[in-house]
């Protein structure tokens, strides 16, 4: 069923993101460890973009594990609703882990990487809007209209 790999996906990538939260309080407040300079001082582009990146691998998972349950209940052809899928997790995966590359190699922020995974985000959610409009309320509300036919 499309959405289950979402919860799934979202509920690994939630963990990982709180394992990052733990990891940026070693240098973030009464630093434990040195930072590298580029994350000295709190408004440093670097570390405002580890904690975007931060942020991002916490909301994106939780909506992951919010939507996925719909994903199998809109009127969508199977097809969307795989692409559907894929675009949220590829999305919520995605993000972070390029604002992580851009924040380590200021280089790369040039190619903007973060772009591709936030317009695979975005299009994941209008395509489950899409859905959720083409279908009635009771069915999108009611999780034994699970894994609907096409
Ligand atoms: C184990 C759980 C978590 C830990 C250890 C953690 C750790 C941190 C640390 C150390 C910072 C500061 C980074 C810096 O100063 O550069 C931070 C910032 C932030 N965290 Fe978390 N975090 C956790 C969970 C969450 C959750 C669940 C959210 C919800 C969305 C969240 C949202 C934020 C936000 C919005 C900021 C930026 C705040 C600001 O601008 O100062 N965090 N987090």
């Amino acid at each position: 069923m499309s959405g289950a790999r979402n919860v799934r996906g979202g509920l690994a990538l939630l963990a990982l993101s709180l394992a990052g939260g733990l990891a940026m309080s070693l240098y973030a407040f009464e630093p434990l460890v040195e930072p590298p300079p580029a994350l000295d001082r709190y408004d440093d582009l670097p570390r405002r973009l580890l904690r975007l990146a931060h942020v991002a691998a916490v909301m994106l998972p939780l909506l992951n594990v919010l939507l996925g349950p719909v994903i199998g209940r809109v009127r969508l052809p199977a097809t969307s609703r795989e692409w559907t899928s894929w675009l949220l997790l590829v999305g919520a995966a995605g993000l972070p882990a390029a604002l992580v590359l851009e924040a380590l190699f200021p280089a790369a922020a040039s190619w903007h990487p973060s772009g591709v995974p936030a317009i695979a985000f975005a299009l994941g959610t209008a395509l489950l809007a899409v859905g959720a409009w083409r279908t009635p309320g009771a069915e999108l509300l009611t999780a034994s209209a699970a894994g609907r036919a096409a």
